[in-house]
């Protein structure tokens, strides 16, 4: 028999099967709430700051009240139950406005806060070498949700599988304007005349991992340049990257079918953002 999972509900370290959230919630009702994904590394969990913060300011802007919690802790317990310590796992942390009636965003009695580990199955070597096909989804989006790591991920669910559905693994995501905004799942990194960008887009997910590529760049004596970004200078791009934080950086293989070129610089990318997740505090 498989041993037992176990997650964080409030307050609760229970057994997975005992789980339960009211049909009430508002994260089912209205996809009320918010969540962050982390990897954690024989029981270490990446970036546990940045995700807190991020998840901080989303609650913070749709007036939510953010819990005050010995996060570390939780977090080491969970891994340990679940026997996390070793190996790579997913962290989810996430939070609703929990059940309270009325529409407009009324203060939460009681938020539902669930802090989940499961296995995580990095893409193999081979993968990050041949890279990822990528699909443009052809629906803009401009949404200042998109700037929050909302519930409301339909969106994301409907390009994954749109790209999918065309053989490639992720989806290009286009503002209402037609310029480059970020990944289903993951944000933008490409090299141009030697230069590191990613698209400035007002819907696009402020990544945890582009902050912590730029920060790692930036000890290179490099940068990241956040610019607003057309299909075509992605097309002429010396090297296109998927960033986030389960994966880290994926080489883009090819574009609409269309194979883009490759840069030889993603072990270096790789080897900086992994001396900066060596170096986070937890
Ligand atoms: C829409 C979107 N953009 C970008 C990212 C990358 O964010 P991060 O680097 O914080 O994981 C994600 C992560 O899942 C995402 O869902």
């Amino acid at each position: 028999m498989a041993p037992e999972e176990f997650v964080w509900l409030n307050d609760d370290l229970i057994p997975l099967s005992l789980a339960r959230v009211s049909v009430q919630d508002r994260g089912f009702l209205y996809g009320d709430g918010f969540f962050e994904t982390l990897r954690a590394e024989g029981g270490k969990v990446f970036f546990l700051r940045e995700h807190l913060e991020r998840l901080k300011a989303s609650a913070a802007a749709f007036r939510l009240a953010f819990p005050t919690l010995p996060w570390e802790m939780r977090l080491r317990q969970l891994l340990a139950a679940n026997g996390m310590d070793r190996g790579v796992a997913r962290v989810k942390i996430l939070l609703t406005r929990g059940a309270v009636e009325g529409l407009g965003l009324p203060p939460a009695a009681s938020p539902t806060l669930v802090i989940w580990a499961r296995p995580y199955i990095p893409p193999s070597p081979e993968e990050y070498a041949a890279g990822w096909p990528v699909a443009t989804f052809p629906e803009g989006r401009a949404t200042f949700l998109g700037r929050h790591k909302s519930l409301n991920y339909l969106f994301y669910l409907a390009a994954r599988q749109f790209a999918l559905d065309r053989g490639a693994k992720e989806a290009l995501i286009l503002e209402a304007d037609g310029r480059i905004s970020e990944g289903a799942a993951t944000s933008l990194v490409y090299l141009s005349a030697g230069r590191y960008y990613t698209p400035e887009a007002a819907s696009a997910l402020p990544g945890v991992t582009l902050a912590l590529l730029s920060r790692a760049l930036k000890k290179q004596g490099l940068g990241l340049e956040w610019t607003p970004t057309h299909v075509s200078q992605l097309k002429e791009a010396q090297g296109i990257w998927l960033a986030n934080s389960l994966m880290g950086l994926m080489p883009v293989a090819s574009l609409d079918g269309e194979p883009v070129t490759r840069s030889d610089r993603s072990s270096f990318l790789q080897q900086i953002l992994g001396a900066e997740a060596q170096a986070s505090d937890f």
